[in-house]
């Protein structure tokens, strides 16, 4: 690499996006770029001029490992939809100029499926003009619902947070009698793929029944059905432990969460705020049981455990982070990196990269065929499926008791200025 490369992290968080931040730093560094900018909030940020020099804050080894324990995106993220190009060239002109000035060769995007649409028109954009810059896209996003890629950096370390969790929240249930019993509705992120909500699965094991239902948004969604298979389980035990999807539809399509309070936030993407599922379900099951129930809404949490990461999972982020920008050094635009299983037993993964446009926009969702037949469980292929991606642990680098982190370039300005 002979001039310099720019990187912007995207979209919802992970424990293990800034794993691939720290990928392509290293591998850039090593393959000789000069310098490694970092967009703040993604290209939204990069539009207002917006970015600093990654060397100005990983400045020693330790720096790099904090980074790659440290939650949430570094950079600080962005849902920004560039209009389309025959919309508004002034955007991609605008773009373009920033990156001649900072003498960009390789553009790099940590991203999920929106995201995708960004290196999808921005890599359009250089080949109708017959600019160098090449663009190449990073896989990233709890959903796991990224086409063309075994699985997404960042969903193997909150599958494992969720799996832990929902075998924590079980063990609890069983502790306090309740005359009626209880009931508990734990809402996983995923909007329309169920791939997080399938892993409360993993908290299944010899130790361990399980959640004792798990719903996913691939599935309609039936009220008087699930009352009567609360209630058919309460008959049986004295706690219910339910994992449910944010993302769950009635059959005539309305959002479970937007049965209760309504929820009016939508972002650049379409995509409505999904919360409140847990919360309905559980007041909606007292109404009708009379029993004892609690909501647990795992949120922000689900993605920002880096404390609870999977090793396999921070190794392949950053993994993927060098595979992108040895794409891009190699010449390739308007691509994304995809992880290949080879394996599962020994578990191995390697990296490939595909076309972005057969990416962009899509959402890979969970086979009807790792869903049993009422739809209120996963099978054990789904579960072998995600076993591998949630394995080993990374340590965190304690200080008094709490995981350390890297500052990130908004909290340190932030606080210059009080
Ligand atoms: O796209 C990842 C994701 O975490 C989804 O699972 C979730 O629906 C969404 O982001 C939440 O986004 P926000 O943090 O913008 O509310």
């Amino acid at each position: 690499m002979k001039r310099n490369v720019i990187v912007g992290q995207s979209g919802g968080p992970t424990a293990a996006i800034n794993s691939s931040l720290a990928g392509v730093y290293r591998t850039a560094k090593d393959r000789g770029a000069d310098k490694v900018y970092g967009m703040l909030h993604g290209v939204q940020g990069l539009l207002e001029e917006k970015y600093i020099d990654l060397s100005d804050h990983i400045k020693t080894e330790l720096d790099a490992e904090l980074l790659k324990r440290t939650p949430a995106a570094f950079l600080g993220s962005c849902r920004y939809k560039l209009p389309e190009i025959h919309e508004d060239r002034e955007v991609y002109d605008k773009i373009f100029a920033i990156l001649d000035k900072l003498d960009i060769e390789a553009f790099i995007y940590i991203g999920g499926n929106d995201s995708m649409d960004t290196i999808k028109k921005l890599s359009d954009y250089a080949i109708i003009t017959g600019h160098p810059t090449r663009f190449v896209g990073c896989p990233k996003t709890i959903d796991n619902d990224l086409a063309l890629t075994d699985h997404t950096p960042g969903y193997g370390s909150a599958a494992k947070y969720i799996g832990t969790s929902m075998k924590e929240i079980i063990r609890d249930g069983f502790c306090l009698e309740y005359s009626k019993g209880l009931v508990t509705i734990v809402e996983i992120m995923g909007r329309n793929a169920g791939w997080l909500t399938g892993a409360a699965a993993l908290a299944q094991g010899e130790d361990c029944e399980g959640p004792d239902m798990i719903y996913l948004p691939e599935h309609s969604f039936d009220l008087v059905k699930f009352r009567d298979k609360v209630q058919q389980i309460l008959d049986k035990k004295t706690s219910v432990v339910v994992a449910v999807s944010e993302g769950i539809r009635t059959e005539d399509g309305n959002y479970v969460c937007e049965l209760g309070n309504s929820v009016d936030f939508v972002d650049a993407f379409g995509h409505k705020q999904l919360s409140g599922t847990a919360a309905y379900l559980a007041n909606y099951i007292a109404g009708e049981l009379g029993c004892k129930t609690r909501a647990i809404e795992l949120s922000t949490l689900q993605r920002s455990a880096s404390h609870a990461a999977s090793r396999v999972d921070i190794l392949e982020a950053y993994q993927v982070g060098g595979a992108a920008v040895k794409a891009a050094d190699e010449g390739d635009s308007g691509k994304m990196v995809v992880l290949q299983r080879l394996s599962d037993d020994p578990y191995q993964c390697g990296t490939e990269v595909k076309d972005v446009h057969k990416i962009a926009n899509d959402e890979k969702l969970v086979p009807p065929e790792w869903v049993t037949k009422d739809g209120t469980y996963v099978t054990s292929d789904f579960i072998s499926y995600v076993r591998p991606l949630i394995q080993g642990d990374v340590s965190p680098v304690m200080v008094d008791g709490i995981p350390r982190h890297l500052y990130t370039p908004r909290e340190l300005s932030e606080r210059r200025r009080d």
